[in-house]
């Protein structure tokens, strides 16, 4: 069986990850289910990089342990990642004792072949991104120097530490890329990695930190920290086994098939990570990928640092995980940036998902049911006429196209193939008109026909949509009555395969169309944020001295108790509750997301405790008042409760 490796970068988790880092991972994941379904053994690599000063300081602001910091990030990007439907095979943290064994070992035999040496630095360093800039690569304002990255202002930074002997190979490298035009790409990052960093030559790296205890220490020297790039770039081999376990995983899948990475990070990868192989005697990856990153409308990149970042969470809440998937690998050009807004994510889900895809299921079950009640019938292939040729043949070429472009990660592209064959099934029903073949009973062959073709080319279409629609392509096959799920996308090559006579079932719509000036109008959902995750509260101590406020400050909320009148749940969602409630001096309405530990009944009569004066807001199209308050945990299962007074107090009562 042929193996396939890939893996994304690990993330920091220094802050809650927004959709520039699920686009990532989401490629990775939709590259892996593509693989898997043509067959490959596939082993698909994604975690995150816990170490270095970033992570230490942040935990220091909110008096948290480093590790305590980090574990509540990574809990959360896990959730995330299930709700994504992300597939990888291990997750791997720098904190978990094996890679750190194991990094050590390796910093090691870099030491003992003369690799690594003992110095001093002195540069201008990014606290941010953990990074050292020559002053050609930084920008220059008056006088001072800030991040080419994340625009921060850089400190001069002196340090006795141990380096990297990577300035000699610079011209090896040039001529690798030159020779392995598929290592690096797209090809323009191999201009950038040579023009920006190799042409003038590369200086030695400094790979220790002195004083940073939050890190792996120099195996020779305890009083240096191994730098964090150097331990995260070796999680690519320490989660195979390397150096200790070389017999399984790591023979088996090294050398990495493609590592995905954003086109900031290219020069880690590119440079530094090659060398270091070389160094060990280690094969180098077949291929490095530098995507581009997804700006926010303004046209900034989306970043935590900036603090301009989209939640992924409140989008997942509100349009489901495969139109995120399908919104990200559709829209943005892989190898290019791209735009996220809130009105291209809309149309894409209105104008692809809603009306073209799932309108199709939506006419062809109709039909189905008012001309064969609901079972599909035979196909009569002796009567074919150009337009079922025509289509057919559309349909069984569309698989090679669509791998062509997936094999050369445009997924995009890929998508676009499956599209024109969607749009001219729904042109083919149009066209054949079986409203009218119905009104003759010696049609009823031709009808037949329109039904089982429209039926096998929605299936076909369906099969290779599974890396990107995970959730939607499992409920059409068991819709159509097909047990499996992960159907071999070969399958999408063949014809006539699905059963005559099986009863399908229509369902409710595959996706839901939205009123885009609506969804515009009411960021309710936090679809569209240029604010960092209100999650992050979450992660402020008590004894953050930032989080004072005065007692002015606290007069200026209004909590009263108040009674719930009615309540009743929000149709279409698994949260929602929506209530009346008489908080004395009114009648109020108010949504509340407390639906998944109270049914209604448990609220009717009851008394709680209620936000009066926060700005009203439209939650799924309903104008809620205020906010009912609750004690809410952080566990997976968003448990809540909501408050109340010890004893009976009447409605209205001021709460301070
Ligand atoms: N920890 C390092 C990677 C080490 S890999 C051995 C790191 N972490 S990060 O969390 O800052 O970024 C991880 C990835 O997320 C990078 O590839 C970066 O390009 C990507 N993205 C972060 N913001 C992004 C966008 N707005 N758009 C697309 N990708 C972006 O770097």
């Amino acid at each position: 069986m042929q193996k396939f490796y890939i893996s994304t970068p690990i993330y920091y988790p220094s802050d809650y990850l927004h959709i520039g880092h699920c686009y990532c991972t989401i490629a990775a994941d939709t590259m892996s289910r593509y693989k898997r379904l043509r067959g490959y053994d596939v082993f698909f690599l994604t975690g995150t990089d816990e170490h270095g000063e970033k992570i230490a300081t942040k935990a220091l602001e909110v008096g948290k342990s480093p590790k305590e910091y980090v574990d509540n990030i990574v809990e959360a990007t896990k959730k995330l990642w299930k709700r994504l439907n992300i597939s990888y095979n291990h997750y791997i943290r720098t904190t978990d004792e094996y890679h750190e064994r194991r990094t050590a070992k390796i910093f090691q035999d870099l030491y003992d072949t003369g690799d690594i040496y003992k110095g001093t630095y002195e540069g201008l360093y990014c606290v941010s991104d953990e990074a050292f800039f020559t002053k050609t690569q930084a920008n220059e304002k008056d006088g001072k120097y800030y991040c080419p990255d994340c625009e921060k202002e850089l400190t001069t930074k002196q340090e006795e530490c141990y380096y990297l002997r990577i300035s000699k190979h610079a011209n090896w490298l040039i001529n690798y890329y030159k020779e392995n035009p598929n290592f690096l790409l797209p090809a323009i990052r191999v201009n950038e990695m040579t023009n920006n960093f190799l042409a003038d030559g590369l200086e030695d790296l400094a790979v220790s930190r002195k004083g940073m205890s939050w890190g792996i220490p120099v195996p020779f020297d305890k009083e240096h920290t191994i730098y964090v790039w150097v331990d995260a770039l070796f999680n690519y081999i320490t989660a195979l086994g390397y150096p200790e376990e070389k017999d399984d995983l790591y023979k088996k899948f090294w050398p990495c098939d493609i590592h995905f990475v954003g086109k900031e990070i290219v020069r880690f990868h590119a440079i530094i990570w090659p060398i270091m192989l070389k160094m060990l005697n280690i094969e180098l990856p077949k291929k490095v990928f530098g995507h581009g990153w997804i700006l926010f409308d303004d046209g900034k990149k989306m970043s935590k640092s900036r603090g301009n970042v989209v939640e992924p969470n409140a989008l997942i809440d509100r349009y489901g995980s495969d139109a995120l998937r399908y919104f990200l690998m559709r829209e943005v050009t892989f190898g290019l940036d791209g735009h996220y807004s809130q009105e291209a994510f809309v149309k894409r889900i209105n104008f692809d998902l809603a009306n073209d895809y799932g309108n199709l299921w939506y006419r062809i079950t109709s039909m189905l049911e008012k001309y064969f009640e609901n079972v599909l019938p035979e196909l009569h292939e002796d009567i074919f006429t150009e337009r079922e040729s025509a289509l057919k043949n559309e349909m069984l070429a569309m698989a090679d196209k669509f791998y062509n472009e997936l094999d050369n990660l445009s997924f995009g592209e890929g998508l676009k193939h499956v599209w024109n064959v969607i749009s001219l099934t729904n042109k083919y029903v149009e066209e054949s008109a079986p409203w009218n073949l119905a009104k003759d009973e010696s049609k009823i062959k031709e009808l037949a026909n329109v039904m089982y073709i429209a039926f096998q080319s929605f299936y076909n279409v369906t099969i290779l949509l599974q890396p990107f629609l995970v959730e939607t392509s499992n409920i059409v096959f068991e819709r159509l009555g097909i047990d499996e799920k992960n159907i071999d996308l070969d399958e999408a090559k063949k014809w006539n395969t699905l059963k005559s006579k099986t009863k399908i079932i229509k369902g409710s719509p595959l996706f839901t169309r939205f009123d885009i000036e609506e969804e515009l109008k009411t960021n309710d959902n936090n679809a569209s944020t240029s604010k960092p995750s209100d999650k992050k509260e979450n992660i402020k101590s008590d004894n953050d001295n930032n989080s004072e406020i005065t007692i002015d400050d606290f007069l200026k909320v209004r909590i009263v108790t108040a009674k719930v009148i009615t309540a009743e749940k929000v149709p279409e969602t698994d949260k929602l509750l929506k209530m009346t409630i008489d908080i004395g001096s009114e009648i109020r309405t108010v949504v509340a997301g407390i639906a998944k530990s109270y049914e209604p009944d448990d609220m009717i009569g009851k008394s709680i405790i209620y936000l009066s004066n926060l700005k009203p807001r439209k939650l799924r199209g309903i104008l809620s008042t205020g906010m009912v308050l609750c004690a809410c945990s952080d566990d997976e299962n968003d448990t809540l409760s909501c408050l109340t007074t010890l004893s009976d107090m009447p409605t209205g009562t001021i709460v301070r």
